[in-house]
């Protein structure tokens, strides 16, 4: 319920003006999302973690701003270091105007990432996007083979997904309970969740295991060891601002840890959808709110 109210929320463009007018607002979303992208980059790197860093624009309801977003990416490649991602959304380099475009666009931004040595990873997004996902991962797959791309745990084909996903940078996160036909509770997720690591570990893909869930850390930690995977074998993926002593003690232990950085002017819509699947944050919220009035 709460969840619904927050997801309803996060699409009010009335809400959205009056919450992010807020000088309340912007210090605790500064947490979450990176003022200043390059300078973030550049403090996680110094404490071993490796980042994906994802332009969050508005809407794209024509080419033009489809050309803008891939404008952005080109920009932020620049200041990454060797080994760093971007995560791209299809939806922003126009999937929903062209299947073709959005294919376009995303090959201009490999093709520039690669030289720098770096990677791109194709995010999931709404239910009706994932079979252009696949299909733009598919064919981007045979000229640019270190594209990523995201796996929800919380879709029924999820563990049949990962199968095919042989040889890929693939990764895992539980992704929303409201996608039609997906599972039904946070624990069938849960339990798809682990599947997928199963498959994955067990496979030939390259694992990136994209949670805060302690239990299922454990897990993907556990599998790694059993299927003779090292710290170069797979890597955990955090959200920035999420658990950051853990993503530190990961690291310590060697392992990779790849901080997911969100940066750009779209804030709003990303940080009412944290909020929403977590009425935990809410309360995290709310408080940092009242410590500041
Ligand atoms: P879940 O939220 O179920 O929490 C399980 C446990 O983890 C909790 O009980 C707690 O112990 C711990 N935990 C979780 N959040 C915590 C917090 N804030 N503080 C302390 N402990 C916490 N979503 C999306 O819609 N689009 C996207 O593109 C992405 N991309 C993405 C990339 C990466 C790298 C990550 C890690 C996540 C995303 N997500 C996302 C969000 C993702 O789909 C998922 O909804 C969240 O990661 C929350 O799920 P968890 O697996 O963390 O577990």
């Amino acid at each position: 319920m709460l969840r619904q109210a927050l997801l309803a929320v996060s699409r009010s463009a009335r809400a959205e003006r009056v919450i992010s007018a807020s000088p309340l607002t912007r210090g605790v979303v500064k947490r979450h999302v990176a003022d200043d992208v390059a300078h973030t980059v550049k403090e996680l790197t110094r404490r071993g973690l490796l980042v994906t860093v994802d332009h969050l624009g508005g809407d794209v309801r024509d080419r033009a701003q489809a050309e803008g977003a891939v404008r952005a990416y080109l920009d932020v490649l620049r200041v990454l270091p060797e080994g760093s991602d971007v995560s791209v959304r299809l939806t922003a380099l126009g999937l929903r105007l062209s299947e073709q475009l959005a294919l376009d666009n995303a090959a201009t931004i490999c093709e520039a990432a690669a030289p720098r040595g770096l990677t791109v990873t194709l995010d999931a997004e709404e239910h009706d996007t994932i079979a252009g996902l696949h299909s733009i991962h598919d064919t981007l797959r045979k000229e640019h083979p270190s594209v990523g791309v995201v796996v929800q745990a919380g879709l029924p084909d999820a563990a049949e997904r990962c199968a095919k996903l042989d040889g890929a940078r693939v990764r895992l996160r539980k992704g929303a309970l409201t996608v039609p036909g997906g599972h039904a509770s946070p624990a069938d997720v849960d339990r798809s969740y682990a599947r997928c690591l199963r498959v994955l570990m067990a496979g030939t893909a390259y694992p990136m295991v994209a949670t805060h869930d302690p239990r299922l850390l454990g897990i993907a930690a556990t599998l790694a060891v059993l299927e003779g995977r090292d710290h170069n074998g797979f890597e955990y993926q955090m959200l920035y601002g999420v658990r950051p002593d853990e993503q530190e003690r990961l690291a310590g232990q060697g392992a990779r840890v790849r901080v997911y950085v969100p940066y750009g002017a779209g804030w709003y819509g990303y940080f009412m959808r944290r909020l929403a699947e977590r009425p935990a944050n809410l309360a995290l919220f709310a408080r940092s709110l009242l410590s500041r009035c």
